[in-house]
């Protein structure tokens, strides 16, 4: 941890105070492999892309007051911009100039302070209290759902069956969307017993851990969330004709892997399936975010949060435990606070709050 200047007043007209930044494997990747780029003349970079703040002033023109609890958007639109930022849809950004909040080239909430423009924050339910630092992960899989289903109206299409790959927060909040949905949702992990089968269960969704390819299922909308290369063959194979996959994952492993392209091909062909990308998330997929999680049981929600760290001891959350799912960093407390609330709240640190 180190001191920095007060946060300067044209990054935007509301300051607000952090309470509590998610770690994500992008901040892994930063802090490992040197994923992140400083801003340009610095040799740090404030990392937490992954934020929940409360502000502490604004003007009344902005829509914002103090004491509001909000999130703040990671990517800014490129400067030209491209037609793509300039649609405020600056996370299809054609030109590769955008800059990411604690990613790429712009420090990032983590924080005491920090100022944004009110375009780039995200009004919060007031009664979803910490559980709003879920809501930029939601934004990813509130563009990878709306997309899947964009894609899918290019023709007849009534989804009802959804598979997500991988049980982790991503795979976990693609579940939550696709319930909401109304889908007959199923999600495959390794793992066979544990917090996340019992989570899918909760959600009314069925838990695998039989390999992809034996699923007895044909999803009409895949969200694959592992990166991992094989799984994202044989869910397309297993996909339904018309069906739509989209990928959200990247995974950096050195196996070669014997990719069968032309099956791939004859699966794309002959079933009319589309296989998708998809990165980061436009203002309007942090707004369906925040409804989706307003609309959520708080207590599933909680259980998702299964560490949190006072803010000294953030390095912490760079490492994964078998059992996490998201692990927090309290930026409002010092170790002996932290201890003092999270022992008057009757609970020992690095259970669920
Ligand atoms: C973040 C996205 C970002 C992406 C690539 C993810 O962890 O959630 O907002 O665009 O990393 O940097």
């Amino acid at each position: 941890m180190i001191d920095l200047p007060e946060p300067p007043a044209p990054d935007g007209s509301v300051l607000a105070r952090t309470l509590l930044i998610g770690m994500c494997g992008t901040d892994r990747e930063i802090a490992a492999d040197g994923y992140g780029v400083p801003p340009p003349g610095e040799e740090r970079l404030v990392l937490g892309h992954e934020s929940l703040a409360e502000v502490i002033e604004a003007p009344e023109a902005s829509g914002f007051a103090p004491g509001d609890l909000i999130a703040g958007v990671v990517r800014r639109p490129d400067p030209l911009p491209c037609p793509a930022c300039a649609a405020d849809e600056w996370d299809m950004c054609q030109t590769g100039d955008f800059v990411e909040l604690g990613i790429k080239e712009r420090h990032g909430y983590g924080s005491e302070r920090f100022r944004l423009d009110p375009r780039f924050a995200v009004r919060l339910e007031p009664g979803l209290g910490d559980l709003g630092v879920l809501l930029e992960p939601t934004s990813v899989l509130a563009k990878a759902l709306e997309h899947a289903e964009r894609i899918g109206a290019r023709a007849w299409f009534d989804p009802r069956v959804a598979l997500i790959t991988g049980a982790g927060p991503i795979g976990l909040l693609a579940a939550l969307l696709a319930r909401q949905r109304g889908l007959d949702t199923h999600v495959v992990d390794l793992v066979t017993e544990g917090a996340k089968p019992r989570l899918v269960a909760d959600l009314g969704a069925h838990y695998h851990s039989t390999p992809v390819a034996e699923l007895p299922l044909e999803p009409d909308i895949v969200i694959e969330c592992t990166g991992v290369g094989e799984v994202v063959i044989d869910a397309t194979h297993l996909a339904a004709p018309g069906a739509v996959v989209a990928l959200t994952g990247i995974s950096h492993s050195e196996r070669a892997g014997e990719a069968y392209l032309d099956a791939l091909n004859k699966d794309l062909v002959l079933g009319n399936k589309v296989v998708f990308g998809t990165v980061n998330a436009a203002r309007r997929h942090y707004d369906q975010a925040a409804d989706a999680l307003a609309a959520a049981d708080p207590g599933w929600l909680a259980r998702l949060i299964t560490r949190r760290l006072p803010r000294e001891n953030w390095p912490a959350g760079l490492e994964k435990g078998p059992e996490d799912i998201k692990v927090v960093v309290d930026m409002t407390a010092s170790t002996s606070e932290h201890e003092s609330r999270v022992a008057s709240a009757g609970r020992p640190e690095g259970k669920p709050t």
